[in-house]
């Protein structure tokens, strides 16, 4: 039996001691069983089944030499960087779901385990309970990883969704989104896109094996999303998706977090509600696709606990990730190639098209609309093109300059 202590006793923390307990028996069969000794926090937990292996006193624990795991579930890069460096200094594994201090400090920590002879593991920080950092670490080391696509934030999957089916604007379905609890009161990280740019960053820094700061990612949310945007994209047979993206070729790696037109052929198209999803491109596999509950409880315990089973099963040891603390230079992401969907005035068409090759014309029918249950005023002397591929830094040289452009999306 391995001890464990569970630091932070929040939702994930909660869950992470649900899961050991609920499913003792298939965690022991595969190992040696983990029994949870303690669990710290600031709060006390009158009444709860687990209350009497409540600490406030940090020290307890490290002074405890039969704690060989942390499952460290408080988030923020403060005390949970203290503790998790004072933990792996001592020779304990920290398993994490805190995709903050894995984005800012992941390298040093792997460092830190290593020197100790211990692991760092952090399945849970990227894609809650889908197994995406195995994968690449483990799964994927015989291929080179050309492409990352992916849906990794599921508050704003959710906003999108409820936009295109119930054709709610966005206040409405990020109102929607908070009182079902998925959006934060303050949901800035979600809908600016912070939290899956981290995520992004976390998945670019495993498969270059360079330190990527997401702070050097371009990233644009989804608040200016509106239904005019999405009735084109429903025009073209697609939608609109947030997309963490990040290429790794000759010239280096480009990264990028946006919301992207997403046709009906891409296996991203299907991925609904607060589903995430991760396609990655690599050269002898071709695709391959990861799918499953990015968030909630016990979707993140889950994956905590199993990196806690890695860790008791490798005692004494570290388990690889080859994660160098040298920081990866981006190329500049104005580089990537890809075709876009703009919506502009009718005015703007004619001197547009001296400009660039127009692939394809959208001006919505009065029935579409109807059928939509849009406003016919809304799209009052606008219409949308797609354009022919090429990279951003063409693109906003062609267009700039042009009167009536509204806004453009990727595709
Ligand atoms: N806010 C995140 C999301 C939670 O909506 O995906 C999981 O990191």
């Amino acid at each position: 039996m391995t001890e464990v202590a569970v630091f932070g006793y929040g939702t994930v923390g909660s869950g992470v001691v649900e899961v050991i307990e609920k499913n003792a028996e298939p965690i022991a069969s595969r190992g040696e069983g983990l029994h949870v000794k303690y669990i710290l926090d600031l709060r006390d937990f009158p009444g709860d089944p687990y209350a009497d292996r409540v600490t406030h006193d940090a020290d307890v624990i490290y002074g405890d030499p039969e704690i060989k795991v942390i499952c460290e579930t408080m988030g923020g890069a403060t005390f949970a960087y203290d503790y998790t460096k004072r933990a792996l200094s001592a020779g304990i594994s920290v398993c994490t779901s805190n995709k903050e201090l894995v984005e800012l400090h992941g390298a040093e920590l792997y460092r830190l385990a290593k020197e100790n002879n211990c692991s760092y593991l952090f399945e849970a920080s990227v894609g809650g309970g889908i197994p995406l950092i195995r994968t690449i670490t483990q799964a994927l080391t015989a291929e080179r990883i050309e492409r990352i696509c992916g849906i990794l934030n599921g508050t704003t999957n959710y906003i999108l969704d409820r936009m295109e089916k119930a054709g709610l604007d966005f206040a409405t379905a990020l109102k929607e989104a908070q009182e079902l609890g998925y959006a934060e009161k303050d949901p800035t990280a979600d809908i600016d896109a912070h939290d899956p740019c981290r995520k992004i960053a976390i998945l670019t820094s495993l498969v270059s094996g360079k330190k990527t700061d997401y702070s050097d990612i371009p990233m644009e949310g989804i608040r200016d999303i509106s239904l005019n945007d999405l009735a084109y994209a429903w025009m073209l047979g697609g939608t609109v998706k947030l997309i963490a993206m990040s290429e790794f070729d000759k010239d280096g790696c480009r990264a990028i977090v946006s919301p992207r037109v997403i046709k009906r052929d891409n296996p991203l198209f299907a991925v609904n509600s607060v589903f995430n999803a991760v396609l990655i491109h690599s050269d002898m596999l071709d695709d391959s696709m990861y799918y499953g509950r990015g968030a909630g409880k016990l979707a993140t315990a889950s994956a905590v606990v199993g990196d806690a089973i890695e860790c008791a099963r490798n005692a004494g040891r570290t388990i690889e990730c080859g994660w160098s603390e040298e920081k990866l230079v981006l190329a500049d992401a104005s580089g990537m190639k890809q075709s876009y969907l703009l919506r502009l005035k009718k005015s703007a068409l004619p001197k547009l098209e001296e400009r660039i090759a127009i692939e394809e014309k959208l001006e919505p029918t009065e029935e579409f609309l109807r059928e939509h249950g849009l406003d016919p005023k809304d799209f009052a002397d606008e219409m949308a093109v797609v354009s022919g591929e090429m990279s951003e830094k063409e693109w906003k040289e062609k267009i700039a300059g042009v009167d009536g452009v509204i806004r453009y999306i990727r595709m």
